[in-house]
């Protein structure tokens, strides 16, 4: 269904029955197999969208600031490849706010050189705010919003002319290996030749820097985290007690990522009842809840390569210079690449 006030229109490609039809089969899955395991994305509901843009203030979590301070950097030089390609549609997948993507749109806005922006998002409130916002700073911009689910919908996109998608806050980090690789063949499988990705990257680095980003002193994260289980109770008439679990941030060296779960103290039986279920944990089993990838530069570039992008430009940020680390290493990426 599409609908439009002045100039966003609004493509809503969820159900209006999204809760009681995905999410009841997703979560079904997740809570009857071995290890219990959600999706990310039932993180993002209106309150867990407001915490993570409170997260994105917090002095831990470098990601938003280094990017944002690449994105001040190049974003001329941004604009200036995207010229070349003959790029005048932005794309930008999991939004949210698309509050750093106003540096990226501010650079295209002066050279004249976007006609149309299209925000897509699951959660959609955050995605309409975002989208009214912009439409008032950009007088004239065609911001064609959808409510939608990047792992769904990607043929649906508006098909241009001369896309460049945009996927920020390195949320491609979220993925399981053969969930990115589909994810990004599946990008690859929606873009013309030449049309552009523009991949924002946390990078690997220092370790103990990564896990105080996931395991902030406000106690944030662990509220994001838990909030998936007031999402629990809301929909399905679930018993989920969140004092009942310990949330669990750990590093996983083989996999260079942040593994976020919530840990049972006890053995207990929560009862979800629009679902008919009674799920059972045992004392210290685990929920497993996000994944948070940190990449070397050159894995991504491969990642790139293998999925039928061309890499054009990578910029990359330096993190803060530490002792023991000359020169710093690299904090966050931005990768740009073109479709083969
Ligand atoms: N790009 C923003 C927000 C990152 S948070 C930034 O850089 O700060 C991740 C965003 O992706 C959230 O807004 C969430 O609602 C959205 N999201 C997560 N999974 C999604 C999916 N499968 N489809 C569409 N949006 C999704
Ligand atoms: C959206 N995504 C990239 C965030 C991350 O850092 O992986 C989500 C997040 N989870 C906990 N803190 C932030």
């Amino acid at each position: 269904m599409s609908s439009s006030s002045s100039n966003v229109v609004i493509d809503r490609l969820l159900p209006d029955n999204w809760a009681e039809g995905q999410m009841r089969s997703d979560m079904l899955q997740a809570l009857t197999s071995t290890p219990k395991r959600l999706s990310p994305k039932w993180l993002y509901d209106d309150r867990g969208s407001e915490l993570f843009d409170q997260i994105t203030r917090l002095p831990e979590y470098y990601l938003t600031e280094a990017e944002r301070s690449l994105l001040v950097k190049q974003s001329p030089h941004i604009v200036a490849e995207a010229a070349k390609h003959g790029i005048s549609t932005v794309v930008e997948l999991g939004s949210g706010t698309s509050d750093k993507t106003t540096t990226l749109l501010d650079a295209f806005w002066e050279a004249d050189q976007v006609k149309t922006f299209v925000p897509l998002d699951v959660s959609e409130q955050t995605l309409l705010d975002a989208a009214n916002s912009l439409s008032e700073r950009y007088q004239g911009l065609e911001v064609h919003a959808v409510v939608g689910d990047f792992t769904q919908h990607l043929a649906k996109l508006p098909a241009g002319p001369g896309r460049m998608i945009v996927f920020l806050g390195s949320t491609i980090g979220n993925f399981f290996v053969e969930e990115r690789r589909a994810l990004l063949g599946a990008m690859a499988d929606t873009l013309q030749p030449g049309e552009l990705i523009l991949l924002g990257a946390d990078l690997y680095k220092q370790v103990e820097r990564i896990i105080h980003a996931y395991s902030d002193s406000a106690g944030l994260t662990e509220a994001f985290t838990k909030n998936v289980l007031d999402v629990l109770n809301r929909e399905f008439d679930a018993d989920f007690s969140k004092d009942a679990f310990d949330f669990v941030p750990f590093w996983d060296p083989q996999e260079n990522r942040i593994d976020v779960r919530l840990r049972a103290q006890m053995p207990h039986r929560v009862s979800v009842r629009d679902l008919n279920l009674e799920v059972d944990f045992g004392e210290g089993e685990e929920l497993q809840i996000e994944v948070s990838t940190k990449f070397k530069p050159e894995q991504l570039a491969a990642e790139l390569d293998s999925t039928g992008f061309e890499l054009v430009t990578t910029w990359l940020a330096d993190g803060p210079a530490e002792a023991s680390h000359t020169p710093p290493q690299p904090d966050f990426g931005l990768f740009l690449a073109r479709r083969r």
